[in-house]
């Protein structure tokens, strides 16, 4: 590209973003244009970086800076037909359990959030804070919760915009409905998370109007690619395999949820008996298999079942029991031997119940056990039976 064409586009983005009232924004752009300019025209670069400095400047917080200096607070939008409100409005409390996530996301989660708590910092190295993210993963591992525990971090409201919802509504008012979201969310301090993202890729390929639905994909892909970094765009998916490559590649940064790991079943299963953990706690190891490659959010919905039947019965070991068996009807030949050794090797049942739960035999209970404590002996074995 030609200089003159450069020089163009800057002009171009910077009118933009006055038009817009982004005034963080075009502090950030500018500060962009005088490392660009230092080299190959100084006098220019001089210029811009003196009425930089003397510009005045908003607090650290960008998100929460824009609440202080907004004054009306402008009402959510709604669905032209039906009147219903496009948007569904979270306003957690900054000291709510953080989510249970492995490692390497929660890194990736507290980076974010620390770029925008230094905004400014980022600023003078001519640097923004991530602006847009994407969230894969299948149901229920957490990233809708996620999205409301990030907003409450940065002490503002999370909009969730449910695609599906959106797209529900007459096709044609969709794209209005979409744009009216997203410039409510773009004119607010908050994060916008757009849920089931894949819903445009999946309306595709319905006999539906096309150039609607391509129309659409193209007010998504501006919207992400203009993202002010003054806010926070988060989407959701289970289906990235749906999701347009172009779309894909504007979000600054892919978050992947995965299922949850063993410390992390144990966090939730604590987390989720609430005060009747210590009725849970000797089942730890049972429960922590049981609850292997379920999303968290089955987790917490078996565990709440348990604990109305347990408050209605008072019979903990039996409710415990069903939940082994009707558990162990689900594994497969291998899974249901590792569940049997388990068993033998933690609880109190005898290997002729334990036969009758996993339908594993006797023989192959014995076996097995037999063997590991083979391989076992010599060492400390500590396990204690339930
Ligand atoms: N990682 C997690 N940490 C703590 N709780 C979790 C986690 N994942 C799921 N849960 C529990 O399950 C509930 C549902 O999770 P959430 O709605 O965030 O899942 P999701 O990934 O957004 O699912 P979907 O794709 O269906 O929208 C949460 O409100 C929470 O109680
Ligand atoms: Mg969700």
């Amino acid at each position: 590209m030609d200089d003159n064409n450069e020089l163009k586009l800057d002009l171009v983005h910077l009118t933009r973003l006055a038009l817009e009232n982004q005034s963080e924004d075009i502090r950030l752009f500018v500060a962009r244009l005088v490392r660009k300019y230092r080299n190959t025209d100084s006098e220019l670069a001089k210029q811009m970086e003196l009425f930089l400095r003397n510009a005045p400047t908003r607090s650290n917080n960008t998100l929460r800076d824009t609440a202080k200096y907004s004054n009306s607070p402008t009402p959510l939008p709604v669905d032209e037909e039906m009147r219903l409100s496009l948007l569904k409005v979270f306003k957690d409390c900054p000291n709510s359990e953080p989510p249970l996530l492995s490692n390497d996301i929660k890194e990736l989660l507290c980076q974010l959030i620390q770029e925008r708590k230094q905004f400014r910092h980022l600023a003078t190295r001519g640097l923004h804070p991530t602006r847009s993210a994407i969230f894969v993963g299948k149901p229920g591992v957490g990233k809708t919760l996620t999205a409301r525990w990030v907003a409450a971090q940065l002490g503002v409201p999370l909009y969730v915009l449910d695609l599906t919802t959106v797209m529900s509504s007459l096709l044609g008012k969709t794209g209005n409905n979409l744009r009216a979201a997203l410039n409510f969310a773009k004119q607010s301090p908050c994060v916008l998370l757009l849920d089931e993202i894949d819903a445009i890729a999946k309306r595709r390929n319905d006999d539906t109007d096309i150039g609607e639905l391509k129309r659409l994909v193209t007010v998504v892909l501006q919207e992400v690619d203009d993202w002010p970094a003054t806010g926070l765009l988060l989407a959701a998916t289970n289906h990235p395999e749906l999701i347009d490559p172009a779309l894909w590649r504007r979000f600054d940064l892919i978050v992947e949820f995965k299922l949850p790991e063993e410390l992390a079943i144990k966090e939730a299963i604590k987390r989720f008996s609430g005060s009747d953990y210590q009725n849970f706690e000797k089942w730890i190891e049972i429960l922590t298999f049981i609850f292997k490659n379920q999303s968290l959010s089955d987790t917490e919905r078996t565990i709440h079942r348990l604990r109305r039947t347990i408050a209605l019965s008072m019979n903990y070991d039996r409710v415990i029991e069903e939940l082994i068996k009707s558990s162990a009807s689900e594994l497969d030949r291998q899974m249901k031997i590792e569940f049997a050794i388990l068993l033998a090797q933690q609880t109190h049942f005898s290997q002729r119940d334990i036969s009758d739960f996993t339908g594993v035999s006797r023989d192959t209970i014995r076996k097995y056990v037999a063997q590991l404590s083979t391989r076992t002996s010599g060492q400390h074995y500590a396990s204690k039976k339930i």
